[in-house]
């Protein structure tokens, strides 16, 4: 695997192996790497001649300063388990690198609805911030496809909008299924923060998202909405929402619709660690 760190020697790499005729893909991190993480690169290698990973911790994307200064970190760790996977290029530039002209939020994308609702709502700015260190990355990279994890399905929901806007020269994007562990907790690198007591209780977030599945047949949302802000409080977490949503455009569903396509999503808190997770109806 080749480790760059400057843009320029990424995109006089990138220019060769493209001249070669290779397809390139990219799967973009932050890093603290996890099976989740290395799903997508497996698909990577298996779909392109040239898979490329990024690892950059992006500061513009965090709303909450604390969360960016506990966000793990494990390089070389990262960079064993991108060996293992067989990943060809590894990105990992300083922020000097990916933003020399200052990483002033104010003339990014705006991504209307989508930034406001849900994680937009209780994170404001963070979607801005993934539009841009993702619309840069795209830049240095310029791949033929782009590996997102539907464990962030808002951000791929903007993602999506953001390649949309960019327009022609832009990546195919794939999505990939979520990782989890055996008692369904999605894989995130957060999970690393969790105490033991907290982590034997967070599977639990899963097994809300399986019974509003089970129950959309025959249930009322509200009732089952209900059950599952209870069950997380009893578990010590606090709900920041349990909510059903309009697969394609993330339009609150107030009830089951059946015909429409849906995804229920929660957002929870236990102690500072703030999990999400989601699944398709
Ligand atoms: P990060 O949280 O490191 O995630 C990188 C990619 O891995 C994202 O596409 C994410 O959805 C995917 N991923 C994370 N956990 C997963 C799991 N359990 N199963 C499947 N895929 C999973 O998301 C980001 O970084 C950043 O916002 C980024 C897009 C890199 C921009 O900075």
């Amino acid at each position: 695997m080749v480790i760059l760190k400057q843009t320029k020697d990424i995109q006089n790499f990138i220019a060769q192996q493209k001249a070669a005729g290779k397809r390139i893909g990219f799967i973009p991190t932050m890093g603290a790497l996890h099976s989740g993480h290395i799903s997508l690169v497996n698909k990577c290698v298996a779909d392109n001649m040239l898979s490329v990973c990024s690892i950059f911790l992006n500061p513009t994307q965090f709303n909450d300063k604390k969360d960016l200064e506990k966000y793990p970190v494990s390089t070389e760790k990262d960079i064993e388990l991108l060996l293992r996977a067989g990943c060809d290029v590894l990105f990992l530039p300083s922020a000097a690198e990916v933003y020399p002209g200052g990483s002033d939020l104010a003339t990014t994308f705006d991504f209307g609805y989508l930034e406001t609702v849900l994680e937009g709502a209780t994170r404001p700015g963070h979607f801005k911030g993934v539009g841009q260190v993702v619309a840069r990355l795209l830049d240095i990279v310029k791949p033929h496809t782009l590996y997102l994890g539907q464990k962030d399905y808002q951000q791929c929901m903007v993602i999506k909008e953001l390649v949309h806007q960019l327009g022609n020269s832009s990546p195919v994007v794939t999505i990939c299924p979520t990782t989890r562990e055996a008692d369904g907790l999605a894989m995130s690198s957060r999970n690393r923060r969790l105490t033991t007591p907290q982590r034997a209780l967070a599977g639990i977030i899963y097994q809300c998202l399986v019974s509003i599945q089970a129950k959309q047949d025959n249930g009322n949302f509200d009732i089952v909405k209900k059950e599952c802000e209870e069950l997380l409080t009893a578990k010590g977490f606090v709900t920041e929402y349990v909510a059903l949503a309009n697969a394609n455009d993330l339009t609150l569903l107030q009830q089951y619709t059946p015909d429409t396509p849906t995804v229920a999503l929660i957002a929870a808190r236990i102690g500072d660690i703030r999990l999400i997770d989601n699944i398709l109806l």
